[in-house]
């Protein structure tokens, strides 16, 4: 999932550019490059690895007074991560540069035709063969070359263009990867994502599939890229402001973004529910009480931490909704039998509202009747403008590549959204009503006083457990999905290999991996499980398995068990996945931290994984 941004206006180019790549480096940072019109000229720089070495060989041309310049910052999808592959690519004259997000699925048959007709390739890349189709198809009008040479590409692309002849001209288009256009005063921009855009504007134009922009100072069109009809797109405004996405004191974004938490649940929550009834009213949803009442089965869709955010959600909705609820991989929800009809109601839980799996899932599921609703935190996304309704996460920009905030807010909107279904449906008593939506606000005051204790508390385990080669993590009922999340947050940033398991499941094979050398996270509150997860401990206790259990405080019966223990306050077991994520996010960054590795932009990973 690559960044690409572009720029036509008055400033000069290059810094603009540069700004715009650090805000996207988290989408993908094997390689960088730019390019911007100087003199009649295209001028290219590129460099392998993170966004920093291209900084080291363009600052001589800092001061380029050049107004138009396209920039990338990639993660490999065709091609190794070389300063070859890197983007802009050019077509055989080096008149014509495109960045490009996305997979050109048919690039081996258009280059072997482009290849055959004489040009030249360079690099090993799909996007590539962009570049050389519009040298192909171009005769003295750039937009119509993109179009034509759009009509024969299959596949995912959010694309920039520039073309040597027309030093003040921007063309933009997109299929299937998100492309969003900023319009500022007396200049244009384009991004994939609206962090490059905030220091200079928050007037923002979202782009369909299978829509181009033509941009140039102070001036833009958009069009249909089959018929080259006109469009006329809404101006968004948006409500964060550039400093939010900036670390503020922080050392990495990800720390950040887990002490934003408590206030980013707030403003979830904030405005959708009675405080001191626990009434919810979600009018976005875009459902009408006679709809949800028809509903039958809810199919929850999602990846990653998003799809544990959706295990959770199942115990909730089924327990205070009193509805089936199925919980798929969007992988494998796309490609299996569906049996989902009107009386289905599907839920996308993504952060960034452009994940391709999960998009395709919603797609397949409206195809066949489903009224859809998707849980996001990004305004505007692809999947909040193809859902039926929208329950907006408010955790504002989430940087870091590991998701923290971001996911305790889509737990606070799916239990927003259990109340708001046992509320419309009648199955919900006004008095657990009013109780749990209380509950809901203290979690997240309780987060809000209890995380610098909790960061002291994970900070001294540290030592004892950085160099683990594994680690399993393990909860019952509402904490297994919490069990899932840990050992996710601890691999993709440290490198450890960590497994999530049901405690149940222990005694079914993974005991036999517990050894003295095995660290073993448990979550073990004092819920209604609670003694049949210490009857668990206590069988990984029999095989020196090196204990780090995370429990209600004042149940000394753990501190006999281990020395490893992070207690965290009493709440309504129902919000404890809310709280009991918390130790473990900590844990993740401070063992990834103390590894050395890249916390924010760890290796292999991108924030929006925007391919399939
Ligand atoms: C979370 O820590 C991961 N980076 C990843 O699993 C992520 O949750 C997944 O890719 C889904 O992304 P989305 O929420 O934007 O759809």
């Amino acid at each position: 999932m690559c960044g690409i941004v572009g720029y036509v206006g008055p400033r000069r180019v290059v810094p603009v550019l540069l700004e715009g790549l650090r805000r996207l480096e988290y989408r993908g940072y094997d390689s960088a490059g730019l390019v911007y019109q100087h003199n009649g000229e295209l001028v290219r720089h590129r460099a392998k690895g993170k966004l920093v070495n291209l900084e080291g060989v363009v600052d001589e041309h800092i001061g380029v007074a050049s107004g138009t310049g396209l920039g990338h910052t990639r993660w490999a999808t065709h091609g190794a991560p070389t300063e070859n592959n890197a983007h802009p690519h050019t077509d055989c004259k080096g008149e014509i540069v495109v960045v490009h997000n996305g997979i050109i699925e048919n690039y081996n048959a258009l280059k072997n035709e482009l290849i055959a007709k004489g040009h030249t390739f360079v690099s090993e890349t799909d996007t590539e063969v962009l570049a050389h189709l519009i040298e192909d198809c171009l005769d003295g009008d750039l937009v119509a070359a993109v179009r034509t040479a759009l009509s024969r590409v299959d596949g995912s692309y959010a694309i920039g263009v520039l073309w040597a002849r027309e030093p003040e001209l921007l063309v933009a288009a997109r299929n299937q990867s998100p492309l969003v256009m900023g319009v500022g005063e007396d200049a244009c921009y384009i991004a994939s994502d609206i962090p490059a855009l905030l220091p200079y504007t928050r007037e923002v134009i979202f782009l369909d599939d299978q829509e181009m922009a033509v941009l140039r100072r102070g001036e833009y069109s958009i069009l249909q890229i089959e018929d080259g009809v006109p469009l006329t797109k809404e101006v968004t405004t948006i409500d964060w402001n550039a400093s939010m996405a900036e670390k503020a004191g922080y050392r990495h974004f990800m720390l950040k973004e887990i002490f934003e938490q408590p206030q980013a649940i707030l403003n979830t929550v904030s405005g959708r529910i009675v405080p001191d009834t626990g009434v919810v009213d979600l009018p976005e949803i875009g459902l009408d009480p006679a709809t949800i009442n028809t509903i039958d089965r809810i199919a929850l869709v999602a990846c990653g931490t998003s799809w544990h955010a959706a295990l959770v959600a199942k115990y909730w909705i089924e327990k205070y909704a009193g509805i089936p609820v199925e919980v798929d991989i969007a992988s494998e929800f796309r490609y299996r039998k569906l049996l989902v009809n009107e009386r289905v109601l599907t839920v996308a839980i993504s952060q960034s509202g452009e994940t391709a799996d999960t998009l395709a899932g919603i797609r397949r599921a409206a195809e066949l009747g489903s009224k859809v609703i998707t849980v996001c935190n990004v305004v505007g996304s692809t999947m909040t403008r193809e859902a039926d309704g929208v329950i907006y996460t408010h955790a504002g920009p989430e940087i870091g590549v590991a998701s923290t905030k971001a996911f305790t807010c889509q737990l606070a909107a799916l239990f927003l959204l259990t109340l708001y279904l046992g509320q419309v449906r009648g199955v919900i008593d006004p008095v657990t009503q009013k109780k749990l939506g209380n509950a809901l606000i203290d979690v997240a005051n309780l987060i809000e006083s209890d995380l610098p204790r909790m960061q002291k508390d994970v900070q001294e385990l540290v030592e004892r457990y950085y160099a683990a080669k594994d680690f399993l993590f393990v909860g019952r009922g509402l904490n297994f999905p919490i069990a899932l999340e840990g050992a996710l947050k601890l691999k993709e940033i440290s490198y450890i290999h960590a497994e999530g398991y049901a405690a149940g499941e222990l005694k079914h094979g993974p005991i036999a991996l517990i050894d003295q050398e095995m660290p073993i996270v448990a979550l073990v509150p004092k819920d209604t499980v609670y003694q049949k997860t210490i009857s668990n401990v206590e069988e990984i206790k029999a095989r020196q398995g090196r204990l780090v259990l995370i429990g209600t405080e004042g149940d000394e019966h753990l501190a006999s068990l281990t020395e490893d223990v992070v207690y965290l306050p009493h709440v309504r077991e129902d919000l404890m996945p809310i709280l009991y994520t918390i130790p473990s996010q900590l844990l993740a960054y401070e063992i990834a931290n103390r590894r050395g590795c890249d916390v924010d932009q760890p290796r292999n990973l991108a924030k929006s994984v925007t391919v399939e």
